[in-house]
């Protein structure tokens, strides 16, 4: 049969694309562009002269943010208080396009390179079966032939070598890299100690805080329905308006000023805890905006229940459900919640952090007048007095149980 592998050009996937051939399937390799740095025409050719039939290298990088990191900045997406998601939502966007080959070109396989251990694993295999629900999935990492033949990387080096697969020149780095233009990740490796300090040299998208430079970037983000519409800094004379050039230039000026940089322990679904760094400088720039914008123009209210949902969704994508029932309905009440989130954000980055500088929206619920201590209005200042004492009945009762109101 015709597998098509999610092919990354490295020496595991090429490992396994050949192992496919040699267990007698047709290979046909799949990369997807998803903004990582890499050199894609040599990995074209490196998967045909492997014996490929068919090589697709696919742009997804628009579909990428406009589908995937937009409804995320609309939900301020975050795993356990701090994971901006840049893996976990790449996953369902390179799984899709999978499928769509598969189907196009009558396979009745995939393929993918995650291991047994990760969530990756499940994200691409939820979305497999979700939208191609007869696909026949091949994990060689889960497959004992495959696993129990290659036990470390000296098993894949000496396979490669036997098999005429380019073996990497450059050393390996102690660790494991996933990246994508929201972000990349470090894990395992000398990371797996999690009292080990990363080194200063890790990272890739983010310039070391105390290398920045010593004046902030001052930025003004324009929203509407709760997407970055338009990005324009003033002292660089530089605006940019669709959501792949402002991405990019946030991800320029948060990597410029270091700008996202997290080092957690975090809980895989499968139950176990892992080590990760990330760093995600273009959307740690866009959270910090997005709340801003909603907390000035959405309903005390409704934001509540959204931050629910919010939180919801982030273990959605996490866990891998991007393609199911309840994800459609959270991101269907998420999107509702959006459509007065509009305005311009004025910011400036410095130092690794966004400073919030000012708002502007024409659907501010702001009330300049209400608020202000000189102007009396519509608002009687001896109803706050019923209403305090109101609440206070509640506490005068808790007080009374614990038998603690002494003092009469
Ligand atoms: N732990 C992160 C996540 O689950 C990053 C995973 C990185 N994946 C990888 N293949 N290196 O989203
Ligand atoms: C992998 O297992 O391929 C990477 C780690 C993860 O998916 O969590």
């Amino acid at each position: 049969g015709t597998v098509i592998l999610a092919y990354s050009g490295g020496l595991d996937t090429s490992c396994i694309l050949v192992w496919l051939m040699e267990q007698d399937y047709d290979v046909i390799a799949y990369m997807a562009n998803i903004g990582q740095d890499e050199d894609f025409e040599a990995a074209r050719k490196k998967a045909q002269c492997l014996g490929a039939k068919k090589v697709f290298i696919e742009d997804l990088r628009t579909e990428f943010v406009e589908d995937f990191i937009l409804p995320a900045v609309q939900a301020n997406a975050v795993y356990e208080d701090r994971y901006l998601l840049g893996t976990a939502l790449a996953r369902p966007c390179i799984a899709k396009r999978q499928i769509e080959i598969a189907r196009r070109e009558g396979a009745e396989y995939v393929a993918h390179g995650a291991t047994g251990k990760g969530n990756d694993q499940i994200r691409f295999e939820l979305a497999f079966y979700a939208l191609y629900p007869e696909v026949k999935v091949i994990a060689p990492w889960r497959v004992p032939e495959f696993y129990n033949r290659f036990r470390g990387r000296t098993d894949l080096m000496e396979y490669a070598q036997k098999h005429g697969i380019p073996v990497p020149v450059t050393p390996k780095a102690p660790w494991s890299m996933d990246a994508n233009l929201m972000h990349i990740s470090y894990e395992s490796g000398i990371l797996e100690n999690p009292k080990n300090h990363a080194p200063t040299d890790l990272y890739q998208m983010t310039k070391n805080p105390e290398d920045t430079p010593s004046s902030p970037d001052v930025l003004e983000l324009e929203f509407k329905n709760g997407v970055p519409v338009k990005v324009v800094s003033v002292k660089q004379g530089i605006s940019k308006d669709s959501p792949l050039d402002i991405f990019l230039f946030l991800n320029e000026i948060g990597g410029k000023h270091g700008v996202g940089r997290i080092d957690i322990v975090e809980n895989r679904f499968i139950g176990m805890k892992s080590r990760g760094i990330y760093e995600t400088p273009g959307g740690t720039i866009l959270l910090e905006a997005h709340l801003d914008i909603e907390t000035f123009t959405m309903d005390k209210e409704v934001r509540r229940i959204k931050q629910g949902l919010g939180i919801k969704f982030s273990e959605l994508v996490y866990n891998g459900f991007w393609y199911s029932p309840e994800f459609d309905f959270v991101r269907h009440c998420i999107a509702k919640s959006q459509e007065n989130i509009e305005g311009k954000v004025q910011l400036s980055v410095f130092k690794g952090q966004v400073y919030i500088l000012g708002r502007e929206s024409p659907k501010s619920l702001y009330n300049e007048e209400l608020v202000s201590m000189d102007v009396q209005g519509d608002y009687d200042p001896c109803d706050a007095s019923g209403f305090i004492r109101i609440n206070a009945v509640r506490l005068k009762e808790h007080q009374r149980l614990q038998g603690l109101s002494s003092n009469k």
